[in-house]
Parts: structure tokens; C-alpha cells; sequence
């Protein structure tokens, strides 16, 4: 196996993990044999799922840049996943090199691999936390000295509220979030959907479970647009997304099913 200081000593590299596993479909390297076997058995049934997450990522990229020319200068990304390339910070700064980023993320290696990468970066922090603890992570020191409560920030939740229960309450987390912050601020989402092929997904997450790969829920275009609370949806709306303002080619898919799968919007407040 291999070895670096982006492994913390205490991290179980026999148990698979969503956010390595996605790494690897990304084509990074911060992945264990567990994670990759796993990945490879999942994508058996999962035709594409290498393209979806790339659509994902090119979403993430179209969404910073669209909330930095509103004026957002300062973005909390949660469940920020392991660093690659065009990350938030990255694109941010590219629009305006002074943007301000605190990325949020529960997995270790996420964890470690994104300390390593924003060592010396003043303008950019971790927080390794659970996001259902709100007032841990706004209450944090990295929060504090970077976000600014009294200008407009950009929370992005993408691929990331699929990974919590109903009983979590997921609306009411958001709100959470959405709560201290002032209007002209935006949030991003992208979500899991059960509304094309439910039985091909029901199959997808039931392997999922199997495979000790975690349990996305999937939810309904409503019920994704209801996690948006009080923002309003700007144009296109909530939509399969490489429809979200697809710049260019890498934006888009032959393969419309993967399309179908991923919703993904942008909201602001008003
Ligand atoms: C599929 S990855 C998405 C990464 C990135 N947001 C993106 O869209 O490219 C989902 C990430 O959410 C993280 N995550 C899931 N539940 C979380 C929670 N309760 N608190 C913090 N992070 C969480 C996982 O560890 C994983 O890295």
C-alpha cells in the first residue's frame, strides 16, 4: 500500500469510504485497494457513474464562478470531499484572487490530504467535522477568522445532502446554515434523484449498502427543491445537472441517463 503523511495513523483502510471511493472515480490518487475494489463491483451496475461525477465536479466549477462574478468573495464548501483538481478555492480566486474558502468534511483523508494542500494558504481552511453539528462548524476557529457574517457568502452542499436521513433532518440543517447569512448570499446544490429509472437506483444504492459504500437517499425534484427553504432558485432552476448553465463541452454528456440521476441548482437569498 502505499504511504504518505495524507494517511492518518488511526484511519480503517479496511472499511470502503464514499469520499475515497469518488476520488478514485475522479481519477485521483487518495484511494485505498478496499475503496478501488469496491468502486470497480459498484461500477459493474453503475455504467457511467465515472461521467456523472464528473458532471458533478464541472457544476461546481460553473457554480463558483456564477456566485464570484455576483459578488460572492467568501464560500463554506461542505462535505468538500478530498481535494482535486478545481477545487473551490481555486476557481474562486480565479475570479477574484482574494476569495476566501472553509471547506467542511467528516473523512480523515479528506481531511489530511486538504491540511496538506492549504498549508501556508491564508485565504483558505478545513474544518473536520459532521456538518449536522452547525454550531461546531459556524462556531469554528477556521469559520471565524475567515467568513465575514456581514457580507453575502456561498455555502455548497454538492453530492452531499443525499448522505443524510430524513431523521437528520435535512431541511432543517440547511436552514441552519442559511440562517446567519446575509441576502445577496447563494447556495449551491447537487442531489441524488429517484425520479428517472427508480428501480435502476433502488438496485444502485441497495449495492451500495452491500458493499459497506454508505446509503445515499435519494429524493424528488420537489422535495431537493424544498431543501432550497426560503432562496430563490435562479434560472435555469433546479435541473439535470450539465442543464445548470453548461459552458462547454466537458459540461455536457452523451449519456443522458447520468443526467437524469443528478439534480443540481443554484439559490440566493432574498
Ligand atoms: C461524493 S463526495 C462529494 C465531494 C464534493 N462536494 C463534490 O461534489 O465534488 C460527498 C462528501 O460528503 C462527505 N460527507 C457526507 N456526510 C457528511 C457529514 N455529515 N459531514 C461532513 N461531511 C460529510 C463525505 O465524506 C464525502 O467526502
Amino acid at each position: 500500500m502505499r504511504t504518505g503523511n495524507w494517511i492518518p495513523p488511526d484511519v480503517d483502510t479496511n472499511t470502503p469510504s464514499i469520499a475515497r471511493i469518488y476520488d478514485y472515480w475522479l481519477g485521483g490518487g487518495h484511494n485505498f485497494e478496499i475503496d478501488r475494489a469496491t468502486a470497480d463491483k459498484l461500477e459493474g451496475n453503475m455504467a457511467g457513474v465515472r461521467q456523472s461525477v464528473r458532471l458533478n465536479r464541472a457544476f461546481l466549477a460553473r457554480a463558483v464562478r456564477y456566485m464570484a462574478s455576483q459578488g460572492v468573495k467568501q464560500f463554506i464548501d461542505i462535505g468538500s470531499g478530498i481535494p482535486t483538481v478545481g477545487n473551490v478555492h481555486e476557481i474562486a480566486q480565479q475570479v477574484n484572487p482574494e476569495a476566501r474558502v472553509v471547506y467542511v468534511e467528516r473523512e480523515p483523508v479528506a481531511v489530511a490530504h486538504s491540511d496538506l494542500l492549504l498549508a501556508g494558504d491564508e485565504q483558505s481552511a478545513m474544518v473536520h467535522a459532521d456538518m449536522r453539528d452547525v454550531e461546531g462548524v459556524l462556531g469554528s476557529p477556521q469559520v471565524r477568522r475567515l467568513i465575514d457574517f456581514d457580507e453575502p457568502v456561498g455555502l455548497l452542499f454538492l453530492l452531499m445532502l443525499h448522505w443524510l436521513e430524513d431523521s437528520d433532518d435535512p431541511a432543517g440543517l440547511v436552514r441552519a446554515y442559511q440562517e446567519p447569512l446575509v441576502p445577496g448570499s447563494m447556495m449551491a446544490v447537487s442531489h441524488l434523484t429517484d425520479d428517472a429509472r427508480r428501480e435502476h437506483i433502488t438496485e444502485m444504492t441497495g449495492m451500495m449498502v452491500e458493499h459497506r459504500a454508505g446509503e445515499p437517499i435519494p429524493r424528488s425534484h420537489d422535495e431537493i427543491v424544498a431543501l432550497f427553504g426560503e432562496l430563490e432558485l435562479v434560472e435555469p432552476g433546479l435541473v439535470g445537472c450539465g442543464n445548470w448553465r453548461p459552458a462547454g463541452p466537458g459540461d455536457v454528456t452523451e449519456d443522458s441517463q447520468w443526467n437524469q440521476y443528478l439534480y443540481a441548482g443554484v439559490a440566493r437569498k432574498p
